[in-house]
């Protein structure tokens, strides 16, 4: 599937949220909290880069405090959803609509060095083997010269999965496919957590922490609320480039 393809179904899936919310949009209360916990690791940092990844249309760095003259970013390739997070920010972060496997080439990022990236919950949707290699590849990248940090936070397999009927899940790829109208849409990649491990250790990033606690759900389909039983784990990471 090409990325104008899936960035249309991010679009409608907004779309939908929006209409479901009166426009009222929140950033991920859990990604949000892995965040903040790690932030003495850069309380006594000087002004600091810093960027979220698929921040879709509210980015954590909204909620959060830099020393002055920080920049943040949050980018993501649905321009419905920057559309919506640049009408209503009054934090100072800056938005772009670009692909993540483009902040190497993109003229505003490009040449740009960050002490944090995090990661909006894009790994996840990342559902082919040689994107994921890419974006791992890219973040590094960007943080190894100021040896900064990669928080992630993403799907695993942790106990049965299952899902609605409009949803399958191939075991091989791990990825998940989502039925919409006659097409098969693969929404998210859902490993076990050895293999993130493994990727991670792969593109040269040291492990700092890696929580992944029985009974953490993160929810797999958009339409709930409400996590249930058989929805995936949630690993969460704090990463640095190996030195
Ligand atoms: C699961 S949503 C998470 C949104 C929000 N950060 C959160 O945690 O609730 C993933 C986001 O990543 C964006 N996305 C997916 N693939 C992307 C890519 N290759 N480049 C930029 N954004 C991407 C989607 O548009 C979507 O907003």
């Amino acid at each position: 599937m090409d990325s104008e393809h899936l960035r249309s179904y991010y679009d409608k899936t907004f779309q939908k949220t929006l209409k479901s919310t009166s426009g009222q949009v929140e950033c991920s209360a859990s990604l949000l909290e892995w965040v903040r916990s790690n932030s003495p690791l850069w309380q006594r940092h000087g002004p600091m880069f810093v960027i979220e990844l698929g921040c879709g249309p509210k980015s954590i760095l909204e909620e959060l405090r830099f020393s002055e003259n920080s920049q943040c970013f949050g980018v993501d390739f649905s321009g419905i959803m920057i559309d919506h997070a640049r009408s209503h920010t009054s934090s100072g972060v800056f938005y772009e609509c670009l692909d993540a496997l483009e902040i190497d080439t993109h003229p505003i990022l490009q040449g740009l060095n960050f002490d944090l990236v995090v990661d909006g919950h894009l790994f996840h949707c990342l559902t082919d083997e040689r994107m994921r290699e890419k974006y791992l590849s890219l973040v590094m990248q960007k943080l190894k010269v100021k040896q900064g940090f990669f928080i992630l936070e993403c799907m695993v397999e942790t106990d049965t999965l299952t899902f609605a009927d409009d949803f399958l899940f191939l075991e091989d790829s791990r990825v998940l496919l989502q039925q919409i109208g006659n097409e098969a849409i693969p929404v998210r990649y859902i490993p076990r957590a050895e293999t993130v491990i493994e990727q991670i250790e792969k593109n040269g990033f040291k492990i700092i922490k890696f929580l992944c606690p029985p009974g953490w759900k993160i929810i797999s389909d958009a339409r709930r609320v409400e996590p249930i039983q058989g929805d995936p784990g949630l690993a969460r990471f704090l990463l640095t480039p190996l030195l």
